[in-house]
């Protein structure tokens, strides 16, 4: 068995910037609802008709590959998570593999639906991939395009104010030192409330799911109904073509998952808080974030955030701001860093890493 390193990182974050000022012309909120909230100040939107979740992954991964030093046509594995795909199908993973000019049909390409914790899922892949041997150079993309899916009415206000698009990538490769590279991963979900933060349709729900059953919502669909079960009108019109979501419920859940599972990775390598350089959660919610903190004791320099900046970034939250944090020199050899994630699913995971 091999061990696996994070070889190259890169990001990618669009020129347009939002500010909740922004916002306000266009909902009914204000820049002190969300910076108490949340803690955003601005986010950033794709440029339409140029940018998509595939051309920011891209951009991302032309960073990483070149900050792993190898060249494109050595990639032999792509994963790709994202919530907000180019299209329902096929997956962003072969539109990044074409995005990037790579005709080789050698290599593989994944889609990964793990919404916010995305990237520590398609991580954990690329590495038992890389552990296993199968797998030398695995690109790792977590991309976001929100901005084209959001319900920019009032309605909508309790989500769209919280997400922004963007993309981060790294290149997984094989390590023989054993004291360097990803040390541990931990994935877990839940399936039980998977609607109190969900993107319902298009979808073959037709209607039938408990939130419709105990809402009894009736989309007008009978067995002999064909076609327009994905989508219909009133589906459109009820906005369930944007993301909904229980804000307080899926926080409550957060505050309690994230300690409990770097806490899981912290005990199955023998390690404490105390260990930790640097910890990079999810940029869900920058209270979230200061909750974990405090609950660890971790001081303000051993915590990235950048959502004030760019807002929620779902899948591409994770590794834009583990390239920061390194571009900066944040994040220096030899140091122990802790990646974790909570959202919906719900999932959540953690991963340790010695960079
Ligand atoms: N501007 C002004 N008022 C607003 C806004 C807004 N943008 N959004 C909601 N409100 C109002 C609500 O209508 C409500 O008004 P009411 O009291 O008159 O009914 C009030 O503010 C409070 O609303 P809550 O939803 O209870 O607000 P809360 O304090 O919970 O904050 C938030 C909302 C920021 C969404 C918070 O619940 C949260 O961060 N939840 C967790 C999000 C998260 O972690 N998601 C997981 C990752 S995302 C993913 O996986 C895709």
């Amino acid at each position: 068995m091999f061990q696996s390193k994070i070889a190259g990182i890169g990001h990618f974050v669009p020129e347009w910037e939002v500010t909740n000022e922004d916002l306000t012309k266009v909902m009914d909120t204000s820049n002190e609802w969300i910076v108490e909230r949340t803690g955003i100040q601005s986010r950033r939107y794709g440029k339409r008709h140029e940018e998509t979740t595939a051309v920011l992954g891209t951009k991302a991964a032309v960073a990483a590959i070149e900050n792993a030093g190898i060249e494109k046509e050595e990639i032999d594995f792509i994963i790709f998570a994202t919530l907000s795909p180019d299209y329902f199908f096929p997956g962003c993973g072969v539109l990044l593999q074409r995005e990037l000019g790579i005709t080789n049909t050698g290599l593989g390409a994944l889609d990964i639906r793990n919404q916010c914790s995305g990237f520590i899922y398609a991580l954990s892949v690329a590495d038992q991939f890389v552990k296993t041997g199968m797998y030398k150079n695995v690109l790792v993309v977590g991309a976001e395009m929100h901005s084209m899916g959001l319900d920019f009415s009032t309605r909508g206000r309790n989500v769209s104010v919280i997400f922004g698009d963007g993309g981060g990538a790294v290149v997984v490769q094989p390590t023989e030192n054993k004291n360097e590279g990803i040390l541990t991963t931990h994935l877990h979900s839940d399936g039980t409330y998977a609607e109190k933060l969900a993107f319902l349709s298009p979808g073959s729900h037709a209607g039938y799911h408990q939130k419709y059953l105990d809402e009894k919502l009736d989309y007008g669909f009978s067995d002999e109904t064909y076609g327009e079960l994905f989508l219909n009108e009133k589906m459109l019109k009820d906005g369930l073509v944007y993301p909904q979501m229980e804000g307080p419920f899926v926080f409550k859940l957060a505050v309690q998952k994230f300690p409990e599972v770097i806490q899981e990775a912290l005990d199955k390598t023998g390690l404490t808080t105390k260990d930790i350089d640097m910890l990079v959660p999810h940029q869900a919610n920058l209270r979230i974030s200061q909750f974990v903190q405090k609950k660890f004791g971790l001081n303000d320099h051993q915590v990235w955030n950048n959502i004030q900046k760019y807002g929620n970034t779902t899948a591409a939250s994770i590794p834009i701001a583990l390239s920061e944090a390194v571009q900066t020199g944040a994040i220096q050899k030899g140091n122990l860093v802790c990646l974790a994630a909570f959202g919906s699913g719900f999932t959540w995971g953690s991963a340790l890493i010695r960079w």
